[in-house]
């Protein structure tokens, strides 16, 4: 049987257009899934939108609209982010939105439950609040009246609301958390929340707004004169969207869920809230929470203010870059946990050096010759006869075949999703240093000579050679690249489609002799930047 694999995105605020931080999310947890697909899992990939609050109903207005006209707010903007992942390829299996009527029901059941159990009580709020980030502060933790997370100032909020009873589980949670019940990734966010657990304590969390200030918000099931505050809405998708209300088998099948991915920002969100919501609704925690880092320009955080935000569609459409490229620079650039810094000469030289010189050539090359030499079509391995040359082609050609052999087990260690990973970064540097040990193969054996030589014997070890490292080359590449993967992957001459290649069938021998290559343009035409 398939084993299942459940993993996530945040839901992303749709007061604005997506940017190059949302489709990181998205590029990532897509080269997962796409990755876990291979390896026969079977993946529920969710992602979706969080549509209610304060910052959505500012949003609406600021976009000419009468209060009220929210939902007609968030439709507009809906497409924009469902354009972008299709044009990222991000392939995931469920889109959920915050204003679904299933969500909306399960957002009520949870909190009449919590209601019921005696976890969520009425109190007169005196403190901190942060609009752009939805959050509350205590006077005790922003001290200076800023936001300790984006440091903008702070709104005081006097007025009665509904507080969830967090602190009584601070210690249950702790537990948790230190025996890896929830494993949090990478390790030195784990370490940050515990110290962040066990250096303060948690205050009661509000759970609600009054509607005479915000209307823009799911309704409480016990109290129609409150909205539900958007954190803890948005939060419970991860169980509205795998069946909690609705599907009670699949929901079991689904949870807990295996992965969410998330950014630093929102790790005490999915590290501590959800967590402890959950163990208060009786439901099993998360089995891991991965914080990814930030994009940063220079070594600006973006913002709209600052005019720095990355916009993908202004790269991929304006601009024409490659998605691949998009794709391949984001996941390689930082290992997965860190922050980065994007420019788009980075992206450029990137593409230059590692797709269009590396990767591109040598299939360009290969290809080229098997056109050349064979008439297009792969060669069976004939003997040549051996001499100083040969021998040391021969040595190179058995590093090629070592390295080729060990690839998938390589990258799937850097991948490595049950424990520390993934670490996209690894898994990318070892693909390429097959492609490099392959391009210097060509250098060394100069097949032209022997083209001229006629010896077709040492032409047909060559070409196959440089054929089984594509193939294996091609079906690694792609969750990572799976447009790139998929082109290639036909011009090697292979007709089926490369999301049915399993994992255990990439491997040296998967590209037949007497297969026709289909060389076609080249992908990754080099970028002048004079
Ligand atoms: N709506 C909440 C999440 C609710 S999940 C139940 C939210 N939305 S967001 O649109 O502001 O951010 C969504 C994701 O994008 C977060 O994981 C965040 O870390 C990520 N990014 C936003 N800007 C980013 C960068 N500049 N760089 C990398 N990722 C960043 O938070």
């Amino acid at each position: 049987m398939k084993k299942q694999y459940y993993i996530t995105t945040p839901l992303y605020y749709v007061n604005a257009a997506p940017h190059i931080g949302h489709s990181y999310t998205q590029i990532a947890s897509d080269a997962i899934a796409r990755f876990l697909r291979q390896n026969e899992h079977d993946v529920f990939f969710m992602t979706g939108t969080d549509e209610h609050g304060e910052k959505i109903e500012k949003a609406s207005i600021e976009s000419g609209r009468p209060k009220g006209s929210e939902k007609d707010f968030v439709d507009s903007i809906i497409p924009r982010f469902k354009d972008l992942w299709k044009k990222l390829n991000i392939e995931y299996d469920y889109f959920i939105r915050t204003t679904d009527k299933l969500h909306e029901d399960t957002v009520k059941d949870v909190l009449a439950k919590l209601y019921k159990k005696g976890d969520v009580y009425k109190k007169n709020y005196n403190g901190l609040f942060c609009t752009p980030c939805e959050m509350f502060w205590p006077h005790t933790q922003a001290p200076s009246g800023l936001c300790p997370d984006c440091a903008r100032p702070l709104e005081k909020l006097n007025e009665e609301n509904y507080f969830f009873k967090m602190g009584s589980y601070q210690n249950n949670l702790i537990d948790i958390i230190e025996k890896d019940g929830i494993v949090i990734k990478p390790s030195m966010r784990k370490n940050e929340v515990l110290s962040f657990l066990k250096g303060n304590t948690l205050q009661d969390l509000c759970i609600s707004r009054p509607r005479e200030r915000l209307s823009w918000g799911i309704e409480l099931p016990f109290d129609r004169n409150f909205v539900c505050y958007v954190w803890v809405d948005a939060l419970i998708n991860y169980i509205s969207g795998a069946g909690y209300l609705n599907d009670k088998k699949r929901f079991q099948t689904l949870w807990p869920c295996d992965m969410h991915i998330i950014g630093k920002d929102i790790l005490r969100h999915h590290a501590i809230y959800w967590p402890i919501m959950l163990i208060a609704l009786g439901v099993k925690p998360p089995k891991s929470v991965f914080a990814h880092g930030w994009w940063v320009v220079g070594d600006e955080k973006m913002s709209k203010s600052k005019g720095n935000v990355v916009d993908p569609y202004y790269l991929l459409d304006q601009k024409g870059y490659n998605v691949d490229a998009f794709r391949y620079f984001l996941l390689s650039h930082v290992p997965f946990g860190w922050d980065g810094s994007f420019s788009e000469g980075l992206l450029v030289e990137k593409y230059n050096t590692d797709l269009a010189n590396d990767l591109g050539n040598l299939l360009n090359r290969t290809l080229t010759m098997v056109e050349k030499y064979f008439a297009g079509e792969i060669p069976s391995v004939r003997h040549p006869a051996t001499g100083n040359r040969q021998q040391e082609e021969k040595k190179l050609q058995e590093e090629i075949r070592d390295l080729a052999d060990n690839l998938a087990d390589k990258v799937k260690k850097a991948m490595d999703i049950e424990k520390e990973g993934p670490n996209f970064q690894l898994a990318l540097n070892a693909i390429w240093e097959l492609v490099n040990k392959a391009n210097k193969y060509i250098e060394v054996s100069a097949p032209w000579k022997y083209a001229k030589e006629s010896n077709k014997d040492a032409l047909s070890v060559i070409m196959d050679t440089l054929m089984q490292t594509l193939g294996v080359i091609t079906g690694l590449l792609y969750p990572f690249m799976p447009s790139t993967a998929s082109k290639m992957y036909r011009q090697l001459g292979r007709k089926e489609d490369i999301a049915k290649v399993k994992y255990k069938e990439i491997r040296w021998g998967m590209i037949a002799p007497g297969t026709r290559v289909d060389k076609g343009q080249p992908l990754f035409p080099r970028i002048n930047t004079e």
